[in-house]
């Protein structure tokens, strides 16, 4: 039974994603700050006839979240598979001195990412096997107009996965970077505009899950925004500017 352990996974795609693993076989050690959800969805997961074990914790904490993967390895076992899933957004126009959103961003998205990966990788490199998976967003392929927080944190997760991707794959680890498009979860409930090709976190988690059995380098759905966000990356800046502005008025 591979052990994996999910950070965010007290919501939306953390939650759906843990669900969908755990039916796979996979014992699923749940990690968030709200303790009551994550019971609830371990109980959940347990009664299904799958093994689950959470911990309180908030991923911006690094010795906290040492102790509470400590804690989940012991009840589980060694953490085979992580996913490294907690973030938040908020927009941040530069001109409204974003200084504060874009740190409390940097904490959560980056910081948060790359402690949990802190965690769990001493063990992996001892084994020499395991796999470790952030979500990051397409929301990173390029800088989108009033979301540099948001933009950044994502850009900065998936290119620091690049590195460890092409660094671990000698030492028997695999590196997934995730880039979902709009998924219908608390996170994006609080959106006003229109999010094209919204998907369900059960679809999401689904397509995520099928990759990560891959061990894909890059999960990127859905196709839509797939070939749109890598074509953002092709573009000219003037013509990058010109579409998302048009695209996203006055965001
Ligand atoms: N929804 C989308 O369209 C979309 C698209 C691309 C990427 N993403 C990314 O997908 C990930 C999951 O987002 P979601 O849409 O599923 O949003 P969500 O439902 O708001 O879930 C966010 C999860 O992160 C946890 N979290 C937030 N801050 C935390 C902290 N400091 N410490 C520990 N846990 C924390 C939350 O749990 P607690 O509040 O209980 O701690 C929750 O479980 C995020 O990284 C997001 O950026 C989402």
């Amino acid at each position: 039974m591979p052990v994996t352990l999910i950070t965010g996974a007290s919501t939306g795609i953390g939650a759906a994603l843990a669900l969908e693993l755990a039916r796979r076989g996979h014992s699923v050690g749940l990690i968030a700050r709200r303790a009551e959800l994550l019971a609830e969805l371990a109980a959940q997961i347990e009664q299904a006839g799958g093994k689950a074990a959470y911990a309180a914790v908030d991923v911006t904490r690094k010795d906290d979240l040492e102790a509470a993967v400590r804690e989940l390895e012991s009840r589980l076992g060694p953490c085979d598979l992580l996913v490294a899933n907690a973030g938040s957004g908020t927009p941040t126009h530069a001109k409204k001195n974003p200084v504060a959103d874009i740190e409390w961003m940097i904490d959560i998205n980056v910081r948060g990412v790359l402690y949990a990966v802190g965690a769990v990788l001493p063990g992996m490199l001892e084994r020499k096997r395991g796999h470790v998976a952030a979500v990051s967003s397409v929301a990173g392929f390029r800088g989108l107009p009033a979301h540099a927080g948001y933009s950044a944190s994502k850009a900065y997760v998936t290119t620091m996965f690049e590195s460890f991707r092409i660094d671990l794959r000698p030492l028997g680890i695999a590196a997934t970077a995730i880039h979902p498009g709009y998924i219908d979860t608390p996170l994006t409930r609080k959106n006003k505009f229109y999010m094209p090709w919204l998907m369900s976190a059960e679809k999401a988690a689904r397509i995520i899950a099928d990759g990560l059995e891959r061990r894909k380098a890059e999960i990127t759905f859905p196709w839509q925004m797939y070939l749109l966000m890598h074509f953002a990356r092709l573009v000219p800046n003037w013509l990058f500017d010109l579409l998302i502005t048009r695209a996203a008025p006055g965001r």
